[in-house]
């Protein structure tokens, strides 16, 4: 995580630093920081707390400078304190550098550094890289060389070649004027061409609206750049010739409106980011799904026998809901890892496993890295991402976009619910592709389609989910309980809950209640809990009188209107019947909306959590 956004140009540094800083905010939002060149030295601003507290030091100050470095920070390595904010300055004052990664050696580094009498001020891996950079460049210089680019080139890479770890970097020194430097290893950084101004970024989103010129730099790789013109090398100073991508913004997508929090309209967006995740996806005869970007023929997605589904979080929790349907629908066996276990676990694989992942930023590292170490083995990897050209997107075999347009909030809804949306299309593809019949095929097609709409519906019991969420507000301990389908959607309301509210909860499937979770049930520990119609309708109606039994408060949510008993459950939430295909589609809706409205009851900030980042580029 981290965010590092740079600026060389004609322009004054400062807004344009400021304003890409608070769109990668969701990258970690400890604290913030910018340095600027100026003649003789740097201006650094930092101080803990948000883009905006910065700000306002840098308004007040008004610099001029047109070239600088800048980051929000999603602490690693030391406390959150001013002093480990960055931008770090080297202890001969000289460089100023910005970090996004771990440089895992760090300690080593460190000690020899202050063998040679250099002092550290701050408790960060980032300034023992800084500091290192600069020991190498003052000595290139002692020995006579000039006061260059190529010299600081030079001791970057002699630098970069010591470090174990990743990072994303920025560099400026006070020697050299209108130039930028950057580098790559293991966390994103992207570089924008403008018309004598040239941009570096963890995300293009940092200069959205600036330039729609954007170079991807790969791992090890370096950069260089000036107003109006930029080279890339290796770490290893071999040319490298950038490939230049031309991008649409849609920057209006990514404003708040009138919405008070983008996470809540990001719930509202969802109607439209089904809408978007099925266009041009159904076949003309209407039987079956189509995907452009798996670059599979049917012969070979006939041949895959196992699917593998990774990834992590709420896109985990999108997996889950995949084995599932696919499961169900297309009679594949599916097992669903985390990313972050997979990578280092070494498990045995059937020759013709499928591999997907799944990640709405395509930038998790635990996910790139288990997709990295799936293709090492020879598997075919596909991903369902929504952010186009991350890495995870740009490294895999093929995939599915999720076109769910950007997803602000840090916590996850239109992206999970077009995540899961696709989950179903892929069950219904692979189903037709062995046993699925045409009508059924016809049928799922059909059902698929009407989700956006009965979502909407959903939406319209806002009001009366506050209401309830209001009921709620005060507790400190909450259970979700599905059961199958349900299941995950059980585990995504109760990371919902605790990642916005800070309240405790926990999901499990509902019979596992009685084989442990119980114990929690008091009149102090409410219920969440799903019961559709269906073969275990009845048995989800046992579940909630045990816990009623118990004297727990039950939340219902359910799809079987006038069936569901009455006065069984304290608060009942009631959804359109609809195909199993769309029910977790639909389940989710409400629990979104409950954790929403809970957590701004409570006062806390919903679309920033405590401790959190939405792009997790750190293991
Ligand atoms: C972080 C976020 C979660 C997200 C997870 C995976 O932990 O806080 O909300 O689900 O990363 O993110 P991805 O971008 O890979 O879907």
């Amino acid at each position: 995580m981290c965010g590092i956004v740079g600026y060389v140009g004609k322009q004054s540094a400062s807004p344009v630093l400021l304003e890409g800083l608070k769109r990668l905010e969701y990258r970690g939002y400890d604290s913030a920081g910018l340095a600027l060149w100026e003649k003789g030295g740097f201006e650094v601003y930092k101080k803990t707390g948000r883009v905006e507290v910065v700000g306002q030091l840098v308004t007040k100050a008004k610099p001029a400078s047109n070239m600088g470095i800048s980051h929000t920070r999603w602490a690693t390595h030391g406390g959150v304190t001013d002093a480990n904010a960055h931008p770090h300055v080297s202890f001969d004052g000289k460089l100023a550098l910005v970090h996004n990664g771990v440089i895992e050696n760090f300690a080593t580094l460190k000690r020899e550094l202050s063998s040679k009498g250099i002092e550290f001020k701050s408790e960060t891996d980032t300034e023992v890289l800084v500091n290192l950079i600069a020991y190498l460049y003052k000595s290139a210089i002692d020995e006579g060389s000039e006061r260059d680019s190529a010299t600081l080139l030079t001791a970057m890479r002699a630098a970069l070649a010591q470090v174990e770890g990743t990072y994303g970097i920025g560099l400026i020194c006070t020697d050299l004027p209108d130039q930028l430097f950057g580098a790559r290893k293991g966390s994103p950084l992207v570089i924008g061409i403008g018309r004598k101004e040239n941009f570096l970024a963890s995300d293009i989103a940092a200069f959205a609206g600036r330039t729609q010129d954007v170079v991807y730099m790969h791992d090890n790789e370096v950069v260089h750049l000036r107003a109006d013109d930029f080279t890339v090398t290796t770490i290893q100073d071999a040319a490298v010739a950038p490939v230049i991508s031309h991008i649409d913004w849609e920057v209006e997508n990514s404003e708040l409106g009138s919405f008070k929090h983008y996470m809540l309209k990001e719930i509202f967006e969802q109607p439209t980011a089904l809408e978007n995740a099925m266009r041009g996806r159904f076949s003309q005869d209407g039987s079956t799904a189509q995907f452009g970007g798996l670059n599979l023929d049917a012969r070979e997605l006939r041949q895959v026998d196992r699917i593998l589904f990774l990834g992590c979080g709420t896109a985990w929790h999108a997996c889950l809901v995949a084995e599932y349907l696919i499961e169900k629908y297309a009679r594949i066996p599916v097992e669903v890892e985390y990313a972050s276990e997979f990578r280092y676990r070494n498990a045995p694989m059937f020759r013709n496993t499928l591999v997907f992942v799944v990640s709405q930023s395509g930038e998790t590292i635990d996910t790139l890295e288990a997709q990295r170490e799936a293709k090492r083995k020879g598997f075919r990897v596909l991903g369902i991402t929504n952010v186009v050209s991350s890495t995870i997107a740009r490294e895999n075999d093929g995939g599915i976009y999720q076109h769910s347009g950007p997803e602000i909030g840090v916590a996850s809804t239109k992206a999970f619910i077009s995540q899961i949306h696709i989950a179903g299309m892929l069950a219904l593809y692979l189903g037709r592709m062995r046993d699925m019949s045409f009508s059924e095929g016809g049928e799922i097609v059909k059902a698929l389609k009407t989700v956006p709409g009965m979502v909407a519906q959903i939406l319209t019991m806002a009001d009366q989910i506050e209401a309830i969420a209001r009921k709620y507000k005060d507790y400190e301990d909450f259970l979700f309980l599905g059961r199958q389908l349900m299941f995950p959607i059980a585990l995504e309301g109760a990371l919902k809950l605790k990642e916005i509210s800070y309240i405790h909860a926990e999901g499990y499937p509902a019979a596992e209640m009685k084989h442990g979770p119980i114990a929690l049930i008091s009149p102090k520990c409410p219920t969440l809990a799903f019961a559709h119609k269906g073969e275990i309708f009845k048995k989800s109606l046992s579940n909630i009188q045990e816990i009623k039994a118990r004297k727990g408060p039950v939340i219902a949510i359910t799809n079987a209107g006038k069936e569901f008993p009455d006065g069984l459950a304290d608060d009942v939430i009631h959804i359109p019947e609809c195909h199993d295909i769309a029910m977790a589609t639909l389940s989710v809706i409400p629990v979104q909306l409950l954790s929403y409205y809970i957590a701004v009851l409570r006062g806390c900030d919903v679309d920033k959590p405590r401790n959190l980042a939405k792009s997790v580029t750190v293991e």
